[in-house]
């Protein structure tokens, strides 16, 4: 993809427990990237004090301000630009995308998804895995393409659901496969055992 180091940017919504494992990682040379952008569509959330104390540059944006989803997506793929971002990393990122970020990142832009996909996906997959009472769920990372939850699959990891899992223990569990696991793909990516061009040259649509 490049031979410096991977720049990354993270969008994330919520506790961003995620991005933080992503910042661990990194400080614990892990993980070769740099993080160049959180962007975070609440002013408010969890995740913009952890990159406040990681050091991380924040854009944060109120989607209600703008006019349409295509005029705060411009606005982003800016500051994507001027930071030279060669991937985005989508993190509990909670809004739905349009053209204008998976044009400008077709190819170079993957999500985390808390089922094993093509399984469960869109809201509350942990949910809908505990209401279906499959007894073998996990973790994807894709490569976002557009669609609710598709795109080329990365990784995969699978975990057994117990009796008396409830949504809150089987959360938890799927959380720490995601920390380490996200952080793994990312490396993999930016070390080019992962090729995202390969996937990207798959384009028909
Ligand atoms: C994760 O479960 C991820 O799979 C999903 O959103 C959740 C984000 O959690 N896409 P956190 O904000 O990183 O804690």
């Amino acid at each position: 993809m490049t031979t410096r180091p991977l720049r990354i940017a993270v969008f994330a919504s919520g506790s961003g427990s995620n991005f933080q494992a992503i910042v661990d990682a990194v400080r614990a040379g892990r993980l070769d990237v740099r993080i160049e952008l959180l962007v975070c569509d609440k002013p408010n959330a969890a995740v913009v004090t952890r990159a406040q104390q990681a050091d991380v540059p924040v854009h944060t944006f109120r989607p209600k301000e703008y006019a349409s989803r295509q005029d705060y997506e411009r606005e982003i793929v800016t500051h994507l630009q001027e930071k030279q971002v060669d991937l985005i990393v989508l993190a509990g990122y909670m809004r739905i995308l349009t053209e204008v970020l998976v044009e400008a990142y077709w190819g170079r832009m993957i999500n985390i998804h808390p089922s094993l996909l093509p399984s469960f996906p869109g809201l509350h997959a942990v949910r809908q895995a505990l209401d279906h009472g499959v007894k073998i769920t996990g973790v994807t990372v894709h490569v976002v393409d557009g669609g609710l939850d598709s795109g080329p699959i990365l990784a995969q990891r699978a975990l057994s659901i117990e009796p008396d899992d409830t949504e809150d223990t089987l959360s938890s569990r799927i959380h720490a496969i995601e920390h380490d696991l996200y952080p793994q793909v990312i490396d993999d990516i930016a070390a080019g055992r992962i090729d995202l061009t390969q996937l990207s040259n798959k384009r028909t649509g």
